[in-house]
């Protein structure tokens, strides 16, 4: 009968969590292969780039300047810190950012898209660009590299008429240990999402169970890096990833685990984060944006056990081989998700579909009506227009 008691006790204290990934693994289900539907709620849809780029895990646009900053890495293929693949050893590979200017219509691809110069840049041998950030305001350049020894922050000053970054400093703090989106609110003050608690560098069993099972551990630090030891927990989130400001006031954080969008209200003095409100999504969402009317931008993973399978199969891809097993690793089958939400209208799919595969973050472009996805693992970027 005590046992009963006892079991029952339990389980009522565990079923919000037992039913919350219930919730989360039902909406995967109702994406995989043999249901997936796919949805296009935009006008129309093109590729470009597929032949230069690939592994695009970052899209960032200066609507002033028509210019858009992208953040590749093909050598996400044999390094993936986040998602723990580690095969150097069969060969590396640097990432590489690009200038992209989307506002002038038929420029020849080379003109149209410029690789970055990065100047008296250290780490140009071991750079893996994730998430960037850019304070226009400053021409200051944020790009979260992940490092064989530890993953950091560089500091660039950019100079977009000659598609040069001047390298300025390296940011490192064994609070960030696993930063994935910064969203900066100006004078070197930033907001870091760290998306594992237990990093897969040093656990990769505790990371992947981490990473399924979805416990707050991990989440949003806010740092000042003129001032070090401001590093502080702000927020926690499983799985944080993606973060953006919809406002002075208000901030927005992508969980993949939980799939959803954290809500956030800001204190401009105190920079703490109070925690509004969640709006759960069918996928697992990647990375958000905020477009200029306020509204948020999300990208993610349908069904994110494709997006294991691709990540943990392209160690074995070599480029250009004739060998069909290292071609075959270079595909990508995992669908791309791409949503709006907006106070007024919440949450609405913009495109779901498998024609760009594992879009991880979406961007837009109000005033001359035209978005872009970019792909953890697609070729090219995917420009739609509503
Ligand atoms: C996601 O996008 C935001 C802004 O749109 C950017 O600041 C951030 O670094 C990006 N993160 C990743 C991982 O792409
Ligand atoms: C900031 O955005 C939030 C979320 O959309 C909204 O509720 C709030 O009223 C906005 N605040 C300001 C000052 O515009």
């Amino acid at each position: 009968m005590a046992r009963t008691a006892l079991y029952l006790l339990l389980l009522a204290a565990i079923a919000p969590y037992l039913y919350d990934r219930y919730v989360s693994v039902s909406n995967m289900l109702a994406n995989r292969p043999s249901k997936f539907t796919p949805i296009y709620n935009i006008k129309s849809h093109e590729f470009k780039f597929q032949d230069r780029l690939k592994n695009c895990e970052d899209v960032l646009l200066d609507e002033g300047s028509g210019l858009a900053i992208l953040s590749c890495d093909p050598g996400r293929d044999r390094w993936n810190t986040v998602m723990g693949v580690f095969a150097r050893a069969k060969g590396h590979r640097s990432g590489q950012l690009y200038l992209w200017d989307y506002s002038t219509p038929n420029l020849p691809s080379t003109e149209a898209l410029r690789p970055i110069v990065l100047e008296n840049f250290p780490h140009g041998d071991d750079f893996h660009p994730l998430g960037i950030e850019y304070d226009a305001s400053t021409s200051t350049l944020y790009v979260i590299s992940h490092m064989l020894p530890h993953s950091v922050i560089e500091i660039f000053s950019l100079a977009p008429t000659t598609a040069t970054a001047t390298y300025l400093k390296t940011f490192q703090h064994d609070l960030i240990h696993a930063p994935n989106s910064i969203h900066t609110v100006g004078a070197g003050k930033l907001y870091v999402t760290i998306d594992h608690y237990f990093q897969a560098r040093t656990w990769p069993l505790l990371s992947k169970i981490e990473t399924f099972a979805g416990p707050p551990l991990a989440g949003v630090i806010f740092v000042d890096i003129n001032e070090p030891a401001s590093a502080r927990y702000v927020a926690r989130v499983p799985f944080a990833n993606g973060i953006a400001g919809i406002n002075e006031t208000s901030v927005v954080v992508a969980s993949s685990s939980k799939s959803g969008l954290y809500f956030y209200t800001r204190d401009p003095v105190t920079q703490d984060l109070r925690y509004e409100r969640l709006v759960r999504t069918p996928a697992a969402v990647d990375n958000i944006s905020v477009d200029r009317q306020g509204r948020v931008l999300a990208a993610g993973h349908p069904y994110a056990l494709e997006l294991v399978a691709t990540a943990e199969g392209r160690e074995g891809c070599v480029e250009g081989s004739l060998e069909e097993g290292e071609q075959r690793a270079c595909g990508c089958a995992a669908p791309s998700w791409a949503a709006e939400w907006s106070e007024e209208a919440g949450l609405r799919v913009l495109y779901m579909g498998r024609e760009f595969c594992t879009s991880s973050s979406v961007v837009r472009d109000v005033g001359r009506g035209v978005g872009v996805v970019g792909g953890l693992y697609g070729r090219g970027v995917m420009v739609f227009r509503e």
